[in-house]
């Protein structure tokens, strides 16, 4: 029987190619993309915290809050008009992703990019400059659908110009700009929440139109990729443009690959109707678990509420916030180690130990907060000493995250897909990310308030189920030419019952029909 991991021999092709300065240039620019998805993650959270914004916004929210002298931690923070205002985001960012897999099958992922920073620039202005509700919740639905096709297109493209044995460190860079745009909004509503007049949120929700510019500028000077030229019929062009990126001549057997996984793309006239069939089964599992594994790890329980979770173990206001910056820093860093590890010691590894890392710290903050809070919420003194503890496994589950979940959640299903059912599988994967990162969203401090300290059991007992997952039925991706993955299928011990040398992928079928003469 083949290995657990499924694949260790190599595809036997090792295309060449360096890292050139311009595909690096190249990948960290379009990485940006991830900027946008950060700081929408880490301002909101920090926003509704801001007592003049809920007055003016939500006052009855405001009141309840102002009002509430319960005693209970668990429930203090449930409300649920609020939660919408956060989560309403991912539900336009579902839906927009959906059409931006036929804007980048068709035009190209460049112009996706372009979309999504328009549209996300867009809803930052009208955000900032909100006078009522409807205001802000119009902006609120211009930078989901902007989301929406910064998620669908930057992981593909980052996949596709990347050198084959870096692909996972280049790709990672959306990932590791997602962080930044966390922390950077972080850092942010610390400051703009001190300013008098009450008028800060403005300026941390108009401010993202500065990250919605970059990827904006950004798409406008990047170079298509060769695949999606060639996809367009643009061979000649294409060419050129992969031996300038791969820095090397002989750039023929790649290119003639590029050109059959394009020609076995253009035979699929139903890319959704396709994913449905058999030998797409792994592809389909991949698009649909790894998404919702990722969000029930509990992550965004810290991204979105770390303010309020703070708070609730019995921090103030100021040290709240400023806990969540730390949060924020611990998780640029750790996606550093996994941007350095991915590529060595491969994504299997890595998701493995993060997921037992994130594990033994759940089960330790829930026994903490447990102990202390006991099941009515009522804390009693808490010694510092005993936030501080909270506060350090909070920190080391946030690491074991983004080197693990967090940034292979984007790698991994932007790597395996085939060409032909690419875009509608990775829009399957930023929907069901979207979907659930909303769920989360609405109903955590619903749950906080009726779990209580189980709530981290529930997420933790996610972890062990993703791990055993990951342990037998996700091949090891690293150093595979993306447009060779099929191999990883067929020698699997369980995927090669539905991905199998009878089941022909759509390249082989065209590698018999049209054998490609040199371009
Ligand atoms: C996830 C987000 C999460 C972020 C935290 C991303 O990969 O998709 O939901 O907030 O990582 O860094």
């Amino acid at each position: 029987m083949p290995a657990v991991g499924g694949f260790d021999k190599g595809t036997g092709k090792a295309y060449p190619g360096n890292l050139t300065p311009y595909v690096t240039v190249t990948c960290v620019v379009a990485a940006m993309g991830g900027l946008i998805f950060g700081y929408d993650i880490g301002i909101s959270g920090g926003v509704t915290s801001m007592a003049p914004f809920l007055q003016k916004f939500f006052p009855s929210v405001y009141r309840k809050e102002a009002l509430d002298k319960s005693t209970n931690q668990y429930c203090k923070f449930d409300s649920e008009t609020l939660t919408l205002f956060t989560s309403s985001l991912y539900l336009a960012a579902l839906l927009s992703s959906l059409v931006a897999s036929t804007v980048t099958r068709k035009f190209g992922r460049k112009l996706s990019m372009l979309f999504g920073g328009l549209l996300f620039c867009a809803g930052a202005i009208i955000n900032g400059a909100a006078k009522a509700v409807w205001m802000l919740i119009v902006g609120r639905i211009l930078l989901g659908f902007g989301i929406g096709f910064a998620n669908q297109s930057v992981p593909l493209y980052l996949s596709e110009m990347a050198p084959y044995k870096y692909r996972g460190a280049l790709n990672i860079g959306f990932q590791l700009s997602i962080t930044i745009g966390i922390l950077v909004a972080n850092i942010l509503n610390y400051f703009f929440a001190k300013i008098k007049g009450g008028w800060g949120w403005r300026l941390s929700l108009g401010g993202a139109v500065v990250p919605a510019l970059i990827i904006t500028v950004g798409s406008l000077v990047l170079p298509d990729t060769p695949n999606s030229m060639i996809e367009r019929g643009q061979h000649e062009g294409a060419k050129t443009k992969l031996r300038r990126i791969r820095g090397v001549d002989d750039v023929e057997e790649e290119f003639n690959d590029l050109v059959v996984a394009s020609e076995a793309s253009k035979l699929v006239e139903h890319p959704w109707r396709n994913l449905l069939q058999r030998k797409y089964r792994p592809h389909l599992t991949m698009a649909i678990l790894i998404p919702f594994f990722q969000q029930l790890t509990g992550i965004n329980v810290i991204m979105f509420y770390a303010p309020v979770l703070f708070k609730t173990i019995g921090f103030a206001d100021d040290a709240s916030l400023m806990s969540a910056v730390i949060t924020g820093g611990v998780n640029v860093l750790a996606t550093i180690v996994s941007i350095y590890g991915v590529d060595k010691w491969g994504r299997r590894f890595l998701f493995l130990e993060g997921g037992t890392q994130m594990l033994i710290c759940q089960v330790i903050v829930a026994t903490c907060i447990g102990v202390k809070f006991g099941v009515d919420g009522e804390p009693g003194a808490l010694p510092k000493w005993y936030a501080i503890v909270v506060v350090l496994f909070i920190c080391v589950y946030v690491s074991g995250f983004a080197w693990s979940w967090g940034p292979l959640g984007w790698l991994v299903p932007s790597e395996i897909f085939p060409l032909e059912i690419r875009s509608a599988a990775q829009s399957v994967n930023v929907s069901v990310n979207m979907f659930f990162t909303f769920i989360i969203a609405q109903i955590f401090l619903n749950m906080l308030c009726h779990m209580k300290f189980g709530l981290f059991l529930f997420f933790a007992f996610f972890v062990v189920v993703m791990s055993f997952f990951i342990y037998f039925f996700l091949p090891e991706t690293k150093g595979i030419p993306i447009e060779e993955m099929a191999e990883v299928w067929k020698s699997h011990w369980f995927w090669s019952r539905y991905v199998n040398d009878g089941s022909y992928s759509g390249v082989e079928l065209v590698k018999e029909n049209y054998p490609v003469k040199n371009v």
